[in-house]
């Protein structure tokens, strides 16, 4: 009798692991889908204006571990139906520009595909955080085709310059380094430089704006 009731309790743990590994799944080709699009509207930017919007871009699918942590950290319990509802940046995508303009273009492109719901954008450049963090975060759903459904699935995208970029790094690294209790000056001296690096991204815009005009003149 206890044998039988092990080896349910094993078939039921198989069958949860594998329901877990079939919805990750979905989550990547929610990148693949995502990733192409960015590819062409990169490419068909580049062959139109001659200039490219997207500088640099890196995909992830957050970890099992990971989820499970955020799931707990949300006070909800570990089932595929919270993952689901509950956890938006399984399937994240971050994007860098050289220039702000770049990232409201392609915000413009990417919402405008009709393929592409919109669930959330949440502007840290108009808004910043008070610690100075500033990117721009699109939610959204893609539709991913399977032999037998259409599903819609979440992914973030992350826009920001090389400058935010280059803050959000050393930001995330001080913060895990001193384990979320980071020392007073140090946050200062964070704080000064997101405003060095916001003072770097409207010069280089307005450098550009000038070219422009010589481009047009030539
Ligand atoms: P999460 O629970 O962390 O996903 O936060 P949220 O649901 O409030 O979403 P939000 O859009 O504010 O942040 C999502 C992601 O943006 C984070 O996972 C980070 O990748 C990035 N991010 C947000 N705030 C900061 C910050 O202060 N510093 C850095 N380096 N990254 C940040
Ligand atoms: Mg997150």
């Amino acid at each position: 009798m206890e044998i039988e009731n092990m080896n349910e309790e094993i078939i039921q743990y198989e069958t949860m692991l594998n329901e877990w590994k079939n919805n990750l799944l979905m989550y990547k080709f929610a990148l693949d889908e995502i990733n192409t699009k960015l590819k062409i509207i990169s490419e068909d930017y580049q062959f139109i204006h001659n200039h490219n919007p997207i500088e640099h871009m890196k995909s992830r699918i957050k970890t099992p571990k990971s989820i499970a942590k955020k799931l707990r950290r949300k006070g909800l319990d570990l089932t595929i139906e919270n993952v689901i509802e509950h956890i938006h940046d399984i399937a994240g995508v971050r994007i860098t520009c050289s220039f702000i303009s770049d990232i409201y273009r392609l915000v413009d492109v990417i919402s405008n595909q009709d393929d592409i719901t919109v669930l959330k954008i949440k502007d840290y450049i108009k808004n910043p955080k008070p610690n100075g963090y500033k990117s721009l975060h699109l939610l959204v759903t893609v539709p991913v085709f399977l032999t037998t459904k259409t599903v819609n699935v979440k992914v973030e995208i992350q826009i920001r310059t090389i400058a935010m970029d280059f803050w959000a790094s050393l930001e995330h690294k001080i913060y895990y380094k001193f384990e979320k209790d980071v020392p007073k000056h140090l946050l200062d001296q964070l704080k000064e430089a997101a405003d060095v690096a916001n003072r770097l991204d409207i010069k280089m815009e307005r450098l550009k704006d000038e070219m422009e005009i010589y481009k047009a003149l030539e």
